[in-house]
């Protein structure tokens, strides 16, 4: 794993722009992508850049059960508010959360990731150590699936909701086992809330009580983060940049 440590959320997203640059260079054409707080730097350093993505891919890793694609908290209404509108991609896929049938949804969903090997994975990480919705406990080689999300992510979603009961209570997920297939993973984990996970992640035990820490055995993971979300690593004053 490679730690990047950073000043600010701003430095992380010019730090994340590099890789994604680097990754166009070399060819990559499929995009895993990730939404919440976290990668809205990055996008934004994406979407000042000269990289174009109509060549390219996108897969998304998750979306809300119930929410249309044009709600306004959807993950797809996110990620064309953040990137798609000024960058777009020859296609872009997400899983459908108004599916009538998930289990078949999940399949289509697990078949686009068949067609298309994701060169590049950019990751958030919960408080809670999850990867995409992949909560606790989730299976190390799972496949897209429904979750029921836990507490600990309603509760930190809620903030982008105005009433606590709209915050969606289920998600279709890319499993783990999809996450681990891309080429590469980039992780980016910004403020204080975020510093336990971290630490479980890279130094604590591979474990299936916190998802992320399977990355330990992914051969190329970038991890950018601020001080602040370093600040519980044993390593954090050797990593920096
Ligand atoms: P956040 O979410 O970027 O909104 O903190 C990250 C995650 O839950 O994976």
């Amino acid at each position: 794993m490679q730690i990047i440590v950073v000043k600010d959320k701003v430095a992380g997203g010019k730090a994340a722009l590099k890789v994604f640059a680097a990754a166009k260079a070399r060819g990559v054409k499929v995009f895993g992508l990730a939404t919440g707080g976290t990668p809205e730097t990055t996008y934004a350093e994406l979407v000042a850049s000269d990289l174009d993505f109509t060549d390219s891919i996108s897969i998304n890793l998750d979306e809300y059960v119930g929410l249309a694609a044009d709600h306004p908290q959807s993950y797809a209404y996110y990620m064309h508010h953040h990137l798609f509108f000024a960058k777009p991609f020859a296609a872009s896929y997400l899983p459908n959360g108004l599916a009538t049938d998930p289990a078949a949804e999940c399949a289509r969903y697990d078949q686009v990731l068949a067609d298309h090997h994701v060169g590049l994975q950019l990751l958030g990480i919960g408080r809670n150590g999850h990867i995409g919705f992949n909560e606790p406990g989730s299976p190390f080689d799972g496949t897209t699936h429904e979750v029921a999300l836990t507490p600990s992510t309603i509760a930190a979603n809620a903030r982008f909701f105005a009433r606590p009961a709209d915050v969606p209570k289920r998600a279709l997920s890319m499993g783990i086992g999809a996450i681990m297939q891309a080429d590469q993973i980039l992780l980016e984990a910004y403020g204080s809330d975020k510093a336990a996970a971290i630490q479980a992640m890279i130094e604590g035990p591979v474990t299936t009580a916190v998802p992320a820490s399977v990355l330990q055995q992914h051969p190329n993971v970038i991890v950018i983060l601020d001080q602040a979300a370093a600040a519980k690593l044993s390593v954090a004053g050797q990593a920096s940049a």
